[in-house]
């Protein structure tokens, strides 16, 4: 944004009281020149700037938004109970009827534990798999993302090799790898996290892989681990139950966050029977786990997954997209790799190992009203329509126009220079 303007404000004022200005995924500065910091709203499938510039809105608050902004039955559900009461000195009936409600539609899933972030549900994940047999090795995909705390941050700075020692990589989609991450671990082996397909950020995405799937439920079955798939990202826009249960093979415990509650702060650890014991003895809490009005908004947005065609809605847009994306790179000459489920599309350039076609489009598809994103999957969300399809395809075609005439003065993104 430019220096006159309230994100430019703001920018300034947080600079002074925010570490860097801003942290974490959120933070802009891995985005091209001309991303808003600040946003003043949301509805449906947009979101408007605090300049007041509005976008189709292809990140959906990073997964979260899957039913639309502000969806007016999950908020009247919210603050109904918020009127009734939120955060008590216990829970509400809601917890109960909301863990009824996970259990009923995740195949796989008899118990259900609320937390807020997709982190709280990895980490308490890692720990019922270690107090199952009382072992201690977890084997996680080289690269994968579970969430931000020190055993699982992509980022090593202020953690130790301590807080990782128990931790063995092996390489996602691989099953001899996984194997000898298996045997390495030997009769230590806790429990194998597994994101539902490969999502991974500057990177071709894949989708369930059937064989993959079997093979490592099959290394866990022998091995006596937990099988954990992490549907935090990918939960409720890959199926109506965990995203393995495509390809038919069912986790001891799985992770849950973003989408559950529509935008609302809850996630979910969800287990088999197996795992129940364990999960009974670890102590995990929080201040506001245990809110009633999230929990409200999770039910609601449960139903309406349910009860609707949402999923196939947001489908059937991914689709849209990608079909209307693969027209449109055609015409204006330039190769697109569209990889990972409809729902939530990658979009990559070919022939852009330094990501200047990437970022350039994206910037130019911002100004013209579409918000999307060079290196991170996007999502598509239910409140999505056709006109928001057309009118994204308006947007990404003019950013196609631009780039054909500008890509041979176009320079790499400064701010994907590595670090010193
Ligand atoms: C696969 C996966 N697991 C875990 C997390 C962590 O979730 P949260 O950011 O809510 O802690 C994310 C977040 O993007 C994720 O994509």
């Amino acid at each position: 944004m430019t220096a006159n303007s309230k994100d430019g404000d703001l920018r300034e004022r947080a600079r002074r009281v925010i570490p860097n200005g801003m942290y974490g995924h959120e933070s802009t500065a891995r985005l091209p020149e001309g991303y808003p910091q600040f946003f003043a709203s949301g509805e449906g499938a947009r979101i408007r700037d605090v300049d007041g510039a509005e976008y189709i809105d292809w990140m959906c608050a990073y997964g979260p938004n899957l039913l639309g902004y502000g969806q007016p039955d999950v908020l009247a559900a919210v603050e109904a109970q918020q009127r009734r009461g939120d955060t008590l000195t216990g829970p509400g009936p809601v917890m109960v009827e909301l863990a009824e409600a996970m259990v009923d539609m995740v195949s796989h899933a008899d118990w259900a534990m609320f937390c807020k972030n997709g982190g709280d549900a990895t980490s308490m994940a890692m720990v019922t798999a270690r107090a199952h047999r009382g072992r201690r090795k977890i084997l996680v995909g080289t690269g994968a993302y579970h969430g931000a705390s020190p055993w699982n941050t992509p980022v090593k700075v202020g953690v130790t090799e301590e807080d990782r020692a128990h931790l063995i990589q092996f390489e996602e989609g691989d099953l001899d790898s996984l194997a000898d991450a298996a045997r390495r671990a030997g009769d230590d082996f806790a429990g194998l996290f597994v994101t539902p397909y490969r999502m991974r950020t500057f990177m071709d995405q894949t989708e369930p892989d059937a064989e993959f799937a079997r093979g490592a439920r099959r290394i866990c079955d022998e091995a006596g681990a937990l099988l954990i798939v992490d549907d935090v990202r990918s939960g409720l826009r890959v199926a109506r139950d965990c995203s393995w249960e495509t390809v038919g093979v069912r986790p001891d415990l799985s992770c849950w966050g973003k989408v559950i509650g529509n935008g609302q702060p809850i996630s979910a650890l969800l287990g088999a029977d197996i795992a129940r014991e364990a999960a009974g003895k670890i102590f995990v809490t929080g201040s506001f786990w245990f809110s009633a009005a999230p929990m409200a908004g999770a039910l609601e947005t449960l139903r309406i997954v349910r009860e609707t065609d949402c999923l196939e809605r947001l489908t059937a847009i991914g689709e849209a997209l990608r079909a209307g994306l693969a027209a449109q790179s055609e015409a204006f000459g330039f190769g697109l790799r569209q990889t990972g489920p409809a729902a939530l599309p990658m979009v990559l350039f070919e022939d852009d190992p330094d990501f200047r076609l990437g970022y350039a489009w994206c910037a130019a598809a911002l100004r013209a009203g579409a918000y999307l994103s060079p290196y991170h999957n996007m999502f598509s969300n239910a409140a999505m329509t056709e006109a928001d399809v057309t009118r994204t395809l308006e947007a990404t075609g003019a950013a196609f126009e631009e780039l054909r005439r500008t890509r041979e003065s176009l320079l790499p993104p400064p701010q994907l220079a590595p670090r010193a």
